[in-house]
């Protein structure tokens, strides 16, 4: 491996996991109306509390597997798809969703701990709130689709696609969040 191709793993593994990446985003656009627990509570708490809305979930996976068909197009029109991470389409379509929708059960599994912790919605914890949705993209996507998983992320050099990976979700979500804040379209910078 020259240092030219663990650059292009690393830039890959960032690369393929927007899918992932855009869902949250995105349900701050889309979200609002019906919550997905629709006002129920579970020893007195909200299970999910207001934030977490059926269009904020469907706006949100949908928005993450439409950008990513976007870049399996952009792999095909390249002539060389298999170079841009994804591999050949119909074994891998999947991996879309996986992404995408696990990143919307991870940030709802996130305010599933945080409505049991006792916090309200938007109450900020560190890293859960930088993390939810990540670990919930892996665990979705390693589920079905283990070897790209491996491939992409865990085998030789790769882990350092996963390592850099984490510090660029942690920096784009504080930064996407402040914009967002500052923008007025998120209530909290966080
Ligand atoms: N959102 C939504 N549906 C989702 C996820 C997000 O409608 N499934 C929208 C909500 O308007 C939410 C905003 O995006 O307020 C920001 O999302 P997030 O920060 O995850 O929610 P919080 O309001 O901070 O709530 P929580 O404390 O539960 O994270
Ligand atoms: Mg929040």
């Amino acid at each position: 491996m020259t240092a030219w191709d663990i650059a292009l793993t690393v830039l890959i593994g960032i690369w393929v996991f927007v899918p992932a990446l855009l869902p949250n985003p995105a349900a701050v656009l889309f979200g609002g109306g019906r919550p997905i627990d629709s006002g129920r509570t579970w020893n007195g708490k909200r299970i999910l509390g207001d934030g977490k809305t059926w269009r904020g979930f469907f706006g949100g996976g949908l928005a993450g597997v439409a950008v990513g068909l976007m870049q399996i197009g952009i792999a095909y029109l390249s002539g060389s798809p298999d170079l841009w991470g994804f591999g050949p389409f119909w074994s891998n379509a999947g991996i879309l969703f996986t992404l995408s929708f696990g990143a919307v059960l991870g940030d709802i599994g996130g305010s599933l701990i945080k409505r049991r912790m006792g916090k309200e919605r938007g109450a900020e914890v560190p890293i859960l709130d930088q993390y939810d949705f990540l670990i919930g993209a892996f665990l979705l996507t390693a589920l079905f689709h283990p070897n790209w998983v491996y491939s992409t992320y865990i085998s030789g050099w790769n882990i350092l696609a996963l390592i850099v990976l984490l510090l660029v979700t942690y920096v784009l979500h504080r930064v996407v969040n402040i914009i967002g804040y500052k923008a007025g379209v998120k209530n909290e910078p966080w």
